[in-house]
């Protein structure tokens, strides 16, 4: 399933969206542990997901089965987390630390080797032994979120990225450019994304209208988001000025 096929609804804010992606993440939970016996969920980063996180830790809590969930990431800026920028700081204000996931199924990109492709190479390393306990026919993860950059960027795979710099590794440190400060990052590649049964995307404010309009209705090459690929579903959550006219379902 091609993101660029995916299905989009629109909401008339980022409220609205991040309850209706509360709800995607109860039904994927739920469906995950009814199959699987537990559930691997992707996050995202930047600031759009704050709000969905803090529903899951509130309203929402009760419905999600933490005790057998599993935390990832697909995206980090290479700093401690105690530092404003961390995708991971963020998640454990939001929603780690307010909730009963296990420690020990919580899976941050390492952001403490001096050399950030080590620290690649560890996650790499974290998510293969995941992948081999599980089996092929396993998905890596249940459900993974992803936020959408202005220049159609997802995790930290940037439009100026060369094509060989994908390969077949699932997670690369790149330094990325100017406009994307932290610069140093570590990401989840292409064939780790499609590693996921269901994608969700979650695109909020009137910045990211055209790139949403490049993916949804051209497939443009250029944005990192059209390559993107799930096993089973891709679905656009989209808040008012993110949606162009005529996306919606
Ligand atoms: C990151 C994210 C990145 C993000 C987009 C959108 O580390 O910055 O993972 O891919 O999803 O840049 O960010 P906003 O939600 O802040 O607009």
């Amino acid at each position: 399933m091609r993101a660029s096929d995916g299905n989009a609804d629109v909401f008339p804010d980022l409220d609205a969206l991040s309850h209706a992606a509360a709800e995607a993440c109860v039904a994927a939970a739920r469906e995950a542990v009814e199959a699987r016996g537990s559930f691997a969920l992707c996050l995202t980063g930047g600031s759009t997901p704050r709000p969905l996180y803090e529903l899951l830790a509130g309203p929402y809590a009760p419905q999600v089965p933490w005790q057998k969930t599993r935390l990832f990431w697909g995206d980090e800026r290479y700093v401690p987390p105690d530092r404003d920028e961390s995708n991971y700081g963020m998640a454990r204000a939001a929603l780690i630390d307010r909730v009963t996931v296990p420690e020990d199924q919580v899976h941050p990109m390492p952001t403490d080797r001096d050399d950030p492709g080590e620290a690649a190479e560890v996650y790499e390393k974290t998510l293969r032994g995941f992948a081999n306990r599980w089996g092929a026919g396993t998905p890596l993860f249940d459900l993974l979120l992803l936020g959408l950059g202005a220049d159609g960027h997802v995790c930290s795979l940037f439009p100026e990225d060369e094509p060989h710099q994908q390969g077949d590794a699932w997670v690369r440190a790149p330094y990325g450019p100017p406009r994307h400060a932290p610069r140093r990052r570590l990401t989840l590649t292409l064939p780790a994304l499609a590693k996921a049964q269901n994608t969700l995307f979650l695109v909020s404010g009137e910045a990211k209208r055209e790139a949403v309009r490049a993916v949804l209705r051209e497939g443009d090459p250029e944005m990192p988001a059209t390559h993107v690929r799930a096993r089973q579903s891709a679905r656009w959550l989209l808040a008012g000025a993110a949606a162009p006219s005529g996306v919606a379902r």
